[in-house]
């Protein structure tokens, strides 16, 4: 297939182009190409004759959204919209990779890919009515919501080893109230390579098996790393002033994909391969 990769050096974009390359001629749409803000997006996607869409782009920055909820709108809303229009001209099925922030956080068990969303912030709901466009427009389509992802230059692992290397005088704190599933993209884009295979479309909760909190989070990062002495405060979420306010509990059950043999390893191990991979696992 030739496949459209909007975001295509992000950091999902970077593991999708290496998971798909092999078999499918990937066309990258990065800004160079794109502005998703911009309607020109929709014709400059139906000149790529792509054969499927898969539109990892964003505005990633949740603290940029809360602070800017109207460019989150215009890039991850509409441009969401343009990307979706381009594949209606084109006749061709769209994947769409959504957040776990769509999703209020106060569930009591992780969350099934249809139940109720309630984003708390700017960047949950300008992702989520990117699905809502997908669900207006398409026929066909998967919604792959991701969390927690890992896999690039610039992620909470990556924060870790950082901190790590260099504590602050006031020691390492984590918030030990915000619980998730930590993803490797590298993982999220073998996931994505067999999904586009099955035809089965519809929405998808694609993360490693488990779920932690920030505050456990870091301790395996730290100790997988070889810093099992360091010390780790746990904090609270309200402790932790930021401009965004992140849904508490957020993990994620995939249910559907499970269902078709697609599921991720537990996120422990993916985290070790990540750090082999970036050559800190001591
Ligand atoms: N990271 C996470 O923890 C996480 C969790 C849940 C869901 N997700 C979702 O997963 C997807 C991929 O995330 P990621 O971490 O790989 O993101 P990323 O590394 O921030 O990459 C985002 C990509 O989108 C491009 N982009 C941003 N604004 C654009 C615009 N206005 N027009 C055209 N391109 C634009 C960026 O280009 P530039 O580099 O040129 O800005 C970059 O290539 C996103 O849809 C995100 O919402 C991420």
């Amino acid at each position: 297939m030739r496949i459209a990769l909007t975001g295509a050096w992000g950091q999902l974009g970077t593991a999708l182009d290496a998971a798909l390359c092999a078999e499918h001629t990937i066309i990258p749409l990065d800004r160079d190409q794109i502005e998703l803000g911009s309607p020109a997006t929709v014709e400059r996607i139906v000149a790529s004759g792509a054969d499927l869409v898969i539109h990892p782009a964003a505005y990633t920055n949740v603290d940029g959204c809360a602070r800017d909820p109207g460019l989150a709108y215009q890039v991850n809303a509409l441009g969401t919209k343009y990307v979706a229009l381009a594949c209606r001209r084109l006749g061709v099925p769209l994947v769409y990779i959504s957040t776990n922030e769509v999703f209020a956080g106060d569930a009591a068990q992780p969350y099934a890919e249809y139940d109720a969303t309630g984003p708390v912030n700017a960047y949950g709901r300008s992702k989520l009515a990117g699905e809502v466009v997908v669900r207006e427009l398409l026929e066909r389509f998967y919604i792959v919501r991701i969390a927690w992802l890992f896999g690039g230059e610039q992620n909470f692992v990556r924060t870790v080893l950082r901190l790590a290397a260099n504590p602050p005088e006031a020691g390492l704190r984590m918030v030990a109230d915000e619980v998730g599933s930590p993803t490797y993209s590298v993982d999220v884009a073998a996931a994505v390579r067999q999904l586009i295979a099955t035809e089965h479309y519809g929405t998808y909760h694609v993360v490693n098996t488990g779920a932690a909190s920030r505050y456990h989070f870091a301790r395996v990062i730290l100790d997988q790393a070889g810093y099992t002495a360091l010390p780790l405060q746990p904090i609270r979420l309200a402790d932790y002033q930021r401009a965004s306010t992140p849904p508490p509990y957020t993990p994620l059950a995939n249910y559907a994909g499970a269902a078709l043999g697609i599921t991720l390893r537990p996120w422990e191990e993916a985290l070790a391969a990540y750090l082999k991979a970036i050559g800190d696992s001591r």
